[in-house]
């Protein structure tokens, strides 16, 4: 077995896809020099916040700043002032608000949505107030604009609101770095009215660009003007690496995720992303191995395939991470580099997608994502033992089903040589997701250098964004 193994019990196996059969030690030997220019590149930009050749949408020197995250120190974003800010909201939150709705999209939406489907789960919102310790209900809205579900949670909002038959109060939480995207902002928008036209309590917290000069983001103008609090989504840290920020810390805070906990782990995962030998530095080695994956054996897809429910905004995350940074122009050979991400949800995806894996084109990595231990227990009672299909796993826990089911699909992969790798989480703490997608942040920066991609800009979404707006004026109808 081929595995890195952290000292929080974090494992990282990379069996089966650093093998004869797959990426070899020749070729790893291979791109030694590349390696070595992006072990650099990593200490570069820990120590001055620079990667050479990464230019903000303005066209201007930008520094990168998602390196100094996991410290908690008086110099950096996050520092004391700022958690307590967090932790303050939280208690207020918890002593004084029924409901959240958080509006954002893409970097503003998909960090928090994890943070909440692993601590909250499924059915949060039809908790009673004392199964959620007082922490309020929380909903995502601006994700998209789809006018029968903007409808749908408002109803859901009024509805609660009579039910409660008291003063129920809303709290919107608006997160936009650049403070006018059309997705939050028109949902805002929505609900806002209808909820004050309902005569249900609101307040309004804004995060977003936090500059006031001439370039001052408009929901800063708002914020200012309306007396709303307002949250940093700080310079220098793309809107796929925020979740390690006010961004996504907010969302953990109002519903009593451990947010510490979270920055520790990646602290811890950090540390250990920080040598020049891949076979110590879990982050490098996966980009090393997947970079080579794709360039010498056309591995250009990656399945993230996390086994349990709550994971699966785990795997829409990454596809952001993944889509959004490596999707790119080379300038260096004017190539082109990406490889497509697809979400898939383990057992749930054995039934639709693993066909292909197994037999399709010899075209993707699978990545699982396994937590040990579940930290609770759902026996399968014995109750119809007399039909041997169904004794066959009475008695067992639904989590080594679960487990058990990911290491047959493993198995199977890889006895048709199919490239697979499998990422451990002890249990499913706020420090091990913390230590998880923290390492999945260095590994696309590694992998970035590697494949010679700005893995900080995404121009190709502005070409769209271009043609939408006169679109939309076009539209434009008094109502
Ligand atoms: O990663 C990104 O930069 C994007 O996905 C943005 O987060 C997304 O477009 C939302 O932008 P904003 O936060 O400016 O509303």
């Amino acid at each position: 077995m081929k595995k890195i193994i952290l000292p929080s019990g974090f494992t990282f196996d990379y069996t089966n896809l650093f093998t004869s059969w797959g990426v070899t030690e020749a070729d790893v030997h291979t791109y030694f020099d590349s390696i070595a220019g992006a072990v650099k590149a990593a200490v570069r930009v820990r120590s001055t916040g620079i990667v050479d050749g990464h230019l903000s949408k303005d066209g201007q020197p930008e520094a990168i700043l998602f390196p100094q995250l996991p410290y908690i120190e008086d110099k950096n974003l996050n520092n004391e002032t700022v958690l307590k800010r967090l932790e303050d909201l939280g208690r207020h939150a918890k002593e004084k608000v029924d409901a959240v709705v958080s509006f954002g999209i893409g970097g503003s939406y998909l960090g928090g949505k994890v943070l909440f489907d692993v601590h909250c789960g499924e059915f949060w919102n039809q908790k009673s107030e004392a199964e959620r310790d007082g922490y309020p209900k929380l909903y995502f809205s601006g994700n998209n604009v789809d006018p029968l579900r903007t409808n749908e949670l408002i109803a859901t909002l009024k509805r609660s609101a009579a039910h409660k038959g008291a003063p129920y109060t809303v709290m919107l939480i608006l997160i936009s770095k650049s403070g006018s995207t059309i997705e939050p902002m028109s949902n805002f928008m929505v609900v806002q009215k209808a909820l004050q036209e309902a005569g249900i309590g609101v307040e309004v917290v804004a995060v977003t660009d936090p500059r006031t000069d001439d370039k001052e983001t408009l929901l800063h103008k708002l914020a200012v003007q309306q007396n709303w609090p307002t949250f940093a989504v700080p310079d220098g840290v793309g809107g796929r690496f925020s979740v390690f920020t006010e961004v996504g810390l907010i969302i953990g805070a109002v519903v009593g995720f451990n947010i510490r906990e979270f920055l520790n782990g990646a602290k811890a995962m950090d540390e250990a992303c920080q040598g020049g030998d891949p076979l110590k530095n879990p982050a490098l080695l996966n980009a090393v191995l997947k970079y080579i994956a794709a360039e010498k054996y056309g591995r250009i897809i990656e399945i993230m395939m996390p086994y349990g429910d709550s994971l699966k905004s785990l795997s829409e995350w990454y596809v952001q991470l993944l889509a959004e940074s490596l999707g790119k122009h080379q300038p260096k050979t004017d190539g082109r580099y990406g490889r497509t991400p697809v979400v898939a949800v383990g057992t749930t995806d054995m039934h639709a997608q693993t066909q292909e894996h197994q037999e399709g084109r010899l075209n993707k990595i699978v990545s699982f994502v396994k937590v040990k231990d579940w930290g609770t227990e759902a026996v399968v009672p014995h109750t119809y033992d007399e039909y041997k299909p169904l004794k066959a796993f009475s008695g067992l826990d639904l989590g080594v089903i679960l487990n058990t089911a990911l290491e047959a699909n493993s198995e199977a992969l890889t006895g048709d040589k199919r490239f697979n790798v499998t990422y451990e989480l002890p249990t499913l703490s706020a420090f091990h997701l913390g230590e998880f997608m923290f390492m999945l942040c260095w590994a696309i920066f590694y992998e970035g250098q590697l494949a010679g991609v700005d893995a900080f800009n995404q121009p190709g979404v502005e070409v769209y964004k271009k043609l939408l707006g006169p679109k939309l004026a076009a539209n434009q109808t008094e109502k």
